[in-house]
């Protein structure tokens, strides 16, 4: 976003003042981005006083120069971040793009379908505020936490990962994101590969890529990640890591097949490499589901998986509190990575995990969602049943808080993303989750982060405007 704001800046001289700036769209065509960078590139501009934007008219260049920003001249900073004398054979990228899509707020007016997190009315927060609220007055509050976290905190998350998994084995982090950093981090050297289902999550390619890492995809198909490609895989790069999701997957929201689970670790382990298990919606799962599967940690003695769980998606995302999970000498790299890199969560927010999962609120607030979410996919399935029968919904997930849409093959994704937001409705394009070419167009949809089911229709009918809009 920063980079785009930066070229968008040095051409405003092209335009006299007061002149309108090309549409989002064209902007979202040439420089190849998302809408919501667009979106907010623009908006840095017009905070600098350089650009005008009008709801419904477009942006325009301001007709009076704004006076120049106080300090000095940061110029020398493009060279300095650029110029990397190191001889790394993988260059590092660092691209927040794909996780601010689910982090940002669209511009008012427009319907979130690209929302990573709990609408507000979902989230427990009168539980969380009184949790807080205790936690901040229980004994030693603000003292310093032992440094892997709270020994009952380890001890609720290792019962609640299950199976051999002991509060011993548990380190608390400071949400998913943050701890599939530390696994990363702690298990594959700058330059080395690391297998990554295809698609999938683009802040964990985001993570490895600032990592110097080199993902290198593995199918998924409805049963989860394809057994003999992963095998194919592991002989093929050399990796020593696989990051996995086996509950839920994001974004096809398939679930790892029974007969797939022992065979996913049996190939890591004939390769000598460790599953990174990303368990992130476990707490999302609708309320049609039947049994959920154990996690892959729980049945698996040997060391092989590295768990990561997260309580952010089920409560907020400020309620940044996680576990790593691991078995054997791993554990202390984990560890150390993670002591160097943070610290430590801080106590008071351990402290508050404690009471509100302690709480009765708590079971009451996981079914509650859980009904919610049912609903909510039933609405957005309904509503794209009727009004867009041409997209492709391979799977009809149970649990978790999106859907994902192929797209008729001569469509453009990037055009219908760009139309999307221009008829009022945020959706998030299907690139990013591929660290490959794509075989065919996606748009992943949230139903979570609206307020509704009447905003799920609304934005399914602005969708279906956009749709009409674009050719193909
Ligand atoms: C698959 C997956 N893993 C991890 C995360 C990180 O979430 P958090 O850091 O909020 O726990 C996300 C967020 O969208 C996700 O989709």
């Amino acid at each position: 976003m920063g980079e785009l704001a930066e070229r968008l800046r040095s051409e405003l001289d092209r335009y006299s003042p007061g002149e309108k700036l090309p549409s989002s769209r064209a902007l979202v065509e040439r420089f190849r981005v998302s809408p919501v960078t667009v979106s907010r590139a623009l908006a840095l501009l017009a905070a600098e006083g350089l650009v005008v934007t009008r709801p419904g008219a477009g942006a325009f260049r301001a007709r009076r120069p704004a006076p120049a920003a106080p300090g000095g001249d940061t110029s020398w900073q493009e060279v300095a971040l650029s110029a990397d004398g190191s001889t790394d054979l993988v260059p590092r990228s660092v691209d927040a793009s794909g996780v601010l899509v689910s982090l940002a707020a669209p511009p008012p007016g427009v319907i979130e379908f690209n929302g990573g997190y709990l609408h507000p009315s979902l989230q427990p927060e009168r539980a969380m505020a009184a949790a807080l609220s205790r936690a901040g007055r229980r004994p030693g509050a603000w003292g310093r936490p032992p440094m892997e976290g709270l020994p009952e905190l380890r001890e609720w998350f290792a019962r609640s990962i299950g199976g051999p998994v002991t509060a011993a084995g548990v380190l608390v982090t400071s949400g998913g994101q943050s701890a599939l950093t530390t696994a990363l981090r702690a298990l594959a050297p700058p330059g080395a590969p690391v297998l990554v289902e295809s698609p999938t999550y683009p802040g964990m390619l985001a993570i490895a890529r600032a990592a110097g890492l080199r993902p290198v995809p593995v199918p998924v198909d409805a049963d989860g990640v394809r057994p003999a490609l992963l095998a194919d895989a592991f002989r093929a790069s050399g990796a020593r890591v696989f990051v996995c999701q086996p509950l839920f997957q994001n974004p096809t929201g398939a679930v790892l097949a029974p007969d797939r689970r022992g065979e996913v670790l049996r190939i890591a382990r004939a390769a000598g490499a460790f599953v990174v298990e990303d368990d992130f919606v476990r707490r999302l799962v609708h309320e049609d589901a039947g049994p959920l599967p154990r996690p892959l940690a729980a049945d698996d003695p040997d060391g092989v998986v590295v768990h990561v769980c997260s309580l952010t998606k089920a409560t907020s995302p400020s309620f940044r509190v996680s576990a790593l999970a691991a078995h054997g000498p791993v554990l202390e790299r984990l560890r150390a990575i993670q002591i160097v890199d943070t610290f430590f969560v801080p106590r008071p927010l351990q402290e508050a995990t404690l009471e509100l999962v302690g709480a009765p609120a708590w079971p009451r607030h996981l079914r509650a969602v859980s009904a919610a979410l049912r609903a909510r996919r039933d609405a957005m399935t309904a509503a794209l049943r009727l009004r867009l029968p041409g997209l492709a919904l391979p799977h009809v997930p149970s649990g978790g808080y999106h859907l994902w849409l192929r797209l008729p093959e001569d469509t453009p994704e990037a055009a219908l993303t760009a139309a999307a937001l221009r008829a009022g409705v945020a959706v998030t394009p299907g690139r990013p989750y591929f660290s490959a070419e794509p075989p065919a167009g996606h748009l992943r949809l949230s139903f979570a982060a609206v307020a509704g089911a009447e905003e799920i229709a609304e934005g399914v009918r602005r969708l279906r405007a956009a749709c009409d809009d674009v050719p193909g």
